[in-house]
This record gives structure tokens, C-alpha cells and sequence, in this order.
């Protein structure tokens, strides 16, 4: 069989730990795909720099370049932010290229027309590390229970806030101490602002949002507040009422059922709810259906390792996808995101 051609745009954090899992894991990866993957290259700003174990001759600043060569079955984006990203996956699209995306802005902002564009161009758009890590929150909103109604997706969709809150908590850590950790262990965004605004995520909350309700939501429509202004007085008072302070991301049906809403801010939560005892920079979701009942899903919610699993369980089903249109067996895609028009938010 032949190999499936993969190009890497981005190559910090996540990027580093893709790149290393392909080339170290390569005859799994094979097996489980059905075809060898060839890592055809690796866009990134600066070339010279040394970064350890990526091979030096698959990099490029050319990253238009390398999305237009046309024979690139996989492109996996982990650069983030808006432009130029939204319009190399565009052209990924255009040149016959699955993408596997990372990046939560985006798709917030646009996740629909990149939909819509891919099912123009006969390819896929996968993005399960845009939300919460390593944790599977995408596949299971849009197939597990695809024939179920979700009616509230809550919970905690930021490490960096979360690492911060429960370390101003455990230890009586000042607030900018604890930022710092965060940003050296990799779980920040390059602008921590994103994070400690709530923008990150309200992101995940617009992105979760459109999926559970099957509706068309962005971040502009997500009630956004951060934790700048918790003090670690409002945490030491919190514990004194037997809580703690957490963001929190809320995404609920409207009882009449006709809209929905989502909102980031920060919540006092008893000490004896499961979401108090989520610590650094873990997160944890309930996904709350008829049929189904109350879901949780916990696990690292950012980080270089975490956030490539995701990309590399996208980057598998994307590739079982090409395979599948020249073999004619193998995985379904994610199909375009659904819009009714019940999207009053
Ligand atoms: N900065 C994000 C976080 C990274 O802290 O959760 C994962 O999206």
C-alpha cells in the first residue's frame, strides 16, 4: 500500500510530541491504519532552531508551500489563532487534504464554513485535541450520542486556570507564581490572556456547545467572565463555607427547549462535588443526556503529550478515511456539523 503522506504545520510543544510519536511509533501506527505514514514535512518560523528529535531536513518556513504541493493526504495544524492558519487549512482543503486540527479559536469562530469547505472539497476536518486534551469529548458528543439529546454539557475546559486555581488553593501560592508554572510546564497558550481571560475557554465552550445541540455557536456568543479578579482572599473565604473556586464552561438547553445557552465564569463548588477534586491542570466534563443519564469524562485537559494524543487519534482516522476512498473500507468521517435553525444563542 502506499504511504499516507502527512504535513505538520507547527512545531512547539504539540507539534515536538506528534512528530516524535510518528516517527517512533511507526510500524503501530502503520498496523493500525493499514498504510505506512510518511511525514512529508514540517512548517515552522524559525528553521534553525534546534528542536530535538524532529529531522532537520523536513523543515520548512514555507508552509504554503507545503499545503499546495498537492500530494499531501493529512495535514495536521497545530500552530493555532486565526490567520494565517484559517486560510492554509482552506488551501490544504482545496489541494485534496484531510486536516487535523488542534485549534480551538478557529473553530469557534469558523468551525462551521471550514466544515462546509471541506464537504466541498471531498475531505475531512477533525479537531478532538481543540478541546480539553487528551480527554475524547468530540467523538462521543458526535457519535456516541448521536441519537441521544444532550441537554447540558458542564464542567472544567482549561488546565492552565484550573493548575492556577488549585494552586493559589493547595499551597496559598500567589496568583503570577503559579502562572508561571503553568507556562513552564506547557499548558498555557502562547498568551496566557486566552486562558486567564476565559477566552480558551469559551472557545471550548462555543465548540462543545455546537456539537451537543446540533446548532451553529461561536465565541461571540459565549458569556465570557475569567478568573483575573479572584483574589486568594475569595479562595480562602470559599473554603471557610466548605467550597472551592473553579472556571467553569456551562452549556445548556433552554427549558422550552427552542435555544441554548454557554457561559465561562468562575463558580464557588462544594468541596464534596467531584469537580472540587479535579486538580492541576486536569479537566473534567459532565455531559448530561435523556437517555443516557450523567456522563463524566476526566483526564489531562492540556500539555505537549496529552494534546498529541488527541492530534494522533485524529491523525489515524483521517488517514483510515483516505484509505477508505481508494479501497472502498474503513472509517466514517465526521460529517459536516449540523445547522438548525433552533440557534438562538
Ligand atoms: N491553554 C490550554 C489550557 C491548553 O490550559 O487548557 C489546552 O487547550
Amino acid at each position: 500500500t502506499r504511504p499516507l503522506k502527512v504535513a505538520l504545520l507547527g512545531c512547539g510543544v504539540v507539534g515536538s510530541e506528534v512528530t516524535r510519536i510518528i516517527t517512533t511509533q511507526s510500524a503501530d501506527l502503520a498496523a493500525r491504519i493499514g498504510a505506512p505514514i510518511e511525514l512529508a514535512g514540517i512548517a515552522v518560523r524559525r528553521a534553525n532552531r534546534v528542536r530535538a528529535g524532529v529531522p532537520a531536513e523536513l523543515l520548512t518556513t514555507d508552509a504554503t508551500a507545503l499545503v499546495k504541493r498537492g500530494d499531501i493526504d493529512v495535514v495536521v495544524e497545530v500552530i493555532g489563532g486565526i490567520e494565517p492558519v484559517r486560510t492554509l487549512i482552506t488551501t490544504a482543503f482545496e489541494h485534496g487534504a484531510s486536516v487535523v486540527s488542534a485549534n480551538k479559536a478557529l473553530l469557534a469562530a469558523d468551525g462551521a464554513s471550514l466544515h462546509a469547505k471541506a464537504v466541498e472539497h471531498g475531505v475531512d476536518l477533525y479537531y478532538e485535541a481543540a478541546v480539553a486534551g487528551a480527554i475524547p469529548l468530540i467523538r462521543p458528543l458526535r457519535e456516541s450520542l448521536a441519537g441521544d439529546k444532550v441537554n447540558r454539557v458542564l464542567g472544567i475546559v482549561n488546565g492552565t486556570t484550573n493548575f492556577i486555581l488549585d494552586k493559589m488553593d493547595s499551597t496559598g501560592a500567589g496568583y503570577s507564581e503559579a502562572l508561571d508554572e503553568a507556562t513552564a510546564l506547557g499548558y498555557a497558550e502562547a498568551d496566557p490572556t486566552a486562558d486567564v481571560e476565559g477566552f480558551d475557554a469559551a472557545a471550548k465552550a462555543a465548540i462543545l456547545a455546537g456539537i451537543a445541540f446540533h446548532t451553529r455557536v461561536t465565541i461571540d456568543d459565549v458569556h465570557r467572565e475569567g478568573l483575573t479578579e479572584v483574589t486568594a482572599a475569595d479562595i480562602a473565604s470559599a473554603r471557610k463555607m466548605g467550597c472551592t473556586v473553579k472556571l467553569l464552561a456551562i452549556c445548556e438547553r433552554a427549558r422550552d427547549g427552542r435555544s441554548v445557552t454557554a457561559r465561562v465564569h468562575p463558580a464557588m463548588i462544594p468541596l464534596s462535588h467531584p469537580l472540587a477534586s479535579v486538580r492541576g491542570a486536569y479537566n473534567a466534563v459532565f455531559v448530561e443526556a435523556e437517555a443516557a443519564g450523567q456522563l463524566m469524562f476526566y483526564g489531562p485537559g492540556a500539555g505537549g503529550a496529552p494534546t498529541a494524543s488527541a492530534v494522533l487519534g485524529d491523525l489515524v482516522a483521517a488517514c483510515r478515511n483516505k484509505l477508505a476512498a481508494t479501497t472502498g473500507a474503513g472509517e466514517s468521517a465526521y460529517t459536516q456539523l449540523p445547522v438548525s435553525p433552533m440557534g438562538d444563542v
